[in-house]
């Protein structure tokens, strides 16, 4: 079990320099955050990946910011000490640096501590005018979703020079930490090398400073795609599909509810 000192902005950054690995997950409603809160871990990431964990869409292009705020309200209202993310979602902050700010701070507003935005060295307007505005940011690059339809698909990232000089330019415009998506082991241990900030990957292999997975995929609930990049950690859809059908098949056979949950 982790430390029960809340995680900050400032915490979080310095892990690298204490070689303190950092475990991040996505967390979309408050059941959830109170649970992973009591598990430890480091940081919650409000994702747009809801957009397909929880709205079932194909890409997390639908996704708005109205949806975004309101799920980082409910994981707000059940987390005391991880630190929470929460992303920015397609087109809230790609028009301008004034429309980026605007959207940024409404997560603040709400409780978030920091946003996450995806793109390196052509985000930096973005990105520097939040940082200005003093609203932490975390960084993504390699494969970043919202650009699926550039990359033609959710397709390992390969070009370790455009990798490198974007992760560079996002950290001296000032992010506190950076996701690296789906890049091959050697081009994250390069750039977990390079910068001072920490490096949290998700199917980049294990040299990065920590890790982020979508809950859904390492709780296995989410049959619809299963990335190579992805521990199972648990099998809750047929631990659930046990107990719904056992729940069927009780109500309908008379056998629940019993006196045990019966008011006399
Ligand atoms: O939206 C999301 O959940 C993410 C993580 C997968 C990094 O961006």
């Amino acid at each position: 079990m982790a430390t029960l000192k809340p995680m900050t902005v400032p915490e979080f950054r310095a892990a690298k320099s204490r070689a303190q690995k950092l475990a991040v997950l996505t967390c979309y409603d408050y059941t959830s955050a109170r649970l992973l809160d009591a598990a430890g871990v480091d940081a919650l990431l409000v994702g747009d990946s809801l957009g397909m964990v929880i709205q079932g869409q194909k890409t997390p292009l639908p996704v708005t910011m109205r949806e975004m705020l309101y799920h980082t309200a409910c994981v707000v209202r059940g987390t005391s000490r991880a630190l929470i993310v929460a992303d920015m979602p397609f087109l809230s902050y790609q028009v301008s640096a004034a429309q980026s700010v605007r959207n940024a701070g409404r997560f603040l507003k709400i409780g978030a501590a920091a946003v996450k935005l995806e793109g390196g060295e052509r985000m930096l307007p973005a990105i520097e005018a939040c940082i200005r505005a003093d609203i932490p940011v975390m960084g993504h690059i390699g494969l970043t979703p919202q650009s699926v339809h550039k990359m033609g698909g959710f397709k390992v990232q390969r070009d370790a020079e455009q990798i490198l000089a974007d992760a560079i330019a996002i950290e001296r415009a000032g992010v506190f930490s950076i996701v690296l998506e789906g890049v091959p082991a050697d081009v994250a241990a390069q750039v977990t090398a390079l910068v001072n900030v920490p490096i949290i990957g998700i199917g980049a292999g294990p040299s990065c400073d920590g890790q982020v997975l979508v809950l859904h995929d390492m709780l296995g609930m989410y049959p619809d795609f299963r990335p190579k990049f992805v521990k199972q950690y648990a099998n809750l859809s047929a631990t659930i599909s046990d107990a719904v059908a056992t729940y069927c098949r009780e109500v309908k056979d008379g056998q629940f509810p019993t006196a045990a949950e019966t008011f006399q």
